[in-house]
């Protein structure tokens, strides 16, 4: 593999001092870009989309071209492991994701595959791999996947929820299934960051989206032993001095304490927890990222750059601090909020 011309954001995940904050944005390759649309309108599909790697790749490095940013995120989605596992994932339109199979019954568990991701998910690790020959080191490439907790939500439900009754149901009344069914999810997440890394990604996000409608009990029970499954399984495949971030949306207090003792090497955090406090909860075991609230890109220009001092304000001191938004970008912002607020992260940081 090349060596990076900017490893500012692998440095500052394994809390080594960098010349300024590294920063990305969940969601930076999406709707609000309107090259992003064109070759979306092209593919057909988000399936047809994230199926072609070159496709896959165009769309991975576009905010690159316009932003100065630490990383890029390969295009992709957190669903393709369900689908790979036979749920059938379909995109209808307006609607967001939806599963033609839906898990109800525990032998529903009991035949799901663990898929092969070198085999049945190919076009992830040939859109990864074509990504970072594309690049050519000029930034790190993440490769991420969702949480255990977070696939199954959208495996029980069929798709987005308001509410998570039948996950949180599911939980409830049927516990040892439950298990069964993130401890499959937990052994296939491993597999696939462990080829995304194979492949190219130089550092991996989980995308915990909804750990946080969980009870602090129900997310040490369902959501974080699967999140520790999954470092601890690539620590113990040999994949150690990879980054890997946890991100559970939505979280507080002690249940960051917790997360920081996985052994992971980061935290996401959202806008909801200061990064102080957030700090103190981890005790500067680990990185933290974030927490800019996205709805700042909606402001003026000296607003975001006085939120954005405010975040680094808050983090402090020290090495360790990733910047990004506390979730991602909203189809309808404007592109150029998100190179205001990169840009006076590098100004503001800078020592
Ligand atoms: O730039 C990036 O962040 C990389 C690409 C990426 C996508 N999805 C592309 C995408 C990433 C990291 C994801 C993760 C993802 N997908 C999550 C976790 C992150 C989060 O936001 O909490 C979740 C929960 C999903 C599931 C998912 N995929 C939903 C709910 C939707 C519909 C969203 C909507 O608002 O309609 C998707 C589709 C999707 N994934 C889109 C994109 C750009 C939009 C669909 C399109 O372009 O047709």
């Amino acid at each position: 593999m090349k060596p990076l011309k900017n490893d500012t954001l692998l440095r500052a995940l394994k809390r080594q001092l960098t010349e300024y904050t590294p920063v990305w944005a969940m969601r930076q390759a999406g709707r609000y870009l309107p090259e992003y649309r064109a070759v979306r309108a092209k593919a057909g599909s988000f399936m047809a989309l994230a199926t072609n790697p070159e496709l896959a790749c165009e769309v991975t490095i576009q905010p690159l071209r316009r932003f100065d940013l630490d990383a890029v995120i390969i295009f992709s989605d957190i669903l393709t492991i369900p689908d790979a596992m036979g749920q059938g994932l379909f995109f209808a339109a307006g609607e967001g994701p939806k599963f033609k199979k839906i898990i109800q019954t525990p032998a529903d568990i009991e035949a799901l595959p663990v898929p092969d991701p070198m085999d049945d998910l190919r076009y992830v690790m040939d859109a990864i791999a074509l990504t970072a020959k594309t690049l050519a080191g000029a930034v790190p490439l993440l490769g991420f996947a969702g949480s255990p907790w977070t696939l199954a939500t959208y495996m029980i439900e069929g798709g987005s929820s308001k509410n998570f009754a039948r996950s949180k149901a599911f939980l409830l009344n049927q516990p040892a299934a439950a298990h069964q069914l993130l401890d499959k999810l937990a052994q296939a997440t491993v597999a696939y960051l462990a080829a995304q890394i194979d492949s190219g990604a130089d550092a991996v996000q989980v995308f915990d989206s909804w750990g946080g409608v969980l009870s602090p009990a129900m997310y040490r029970e369902f959501s974080l032993p699967y999140l520790q499954q999954i470092v601890t399984g690539l620590r113990q495949a040999g994949y150690a001095e990879t980054p890997v971030i946890l991100f559970s949306k939505g979280v507080h207090g002690s249940v960051l304490g917790d997360m920081a003792a996985s052994g992971a090497h980061a935290l996401g955090v959202d806008w909801t927890t200061d990064m102080n406090e957030a700090r103190q909860l981890t005790a500067d075991k680990v990185a933290l990222q974030g927490n800019l609230d996205p709805c700042v890109l909606y402001a003026d220009d000296a607003v975001i750059r006085r939120e954005v001092q405010q975040v680094l304000n808050a983090y402090g001191e020290g090495p360790g601090h990733v910047f990004n938004l506390g979730h991602g970008m909203h189809p309808d912002m404007a592109p150029e909020k998100l190179g205001v607020m990169v840009d006076a992260v590098h100004e503001l940081s800078r020592k």
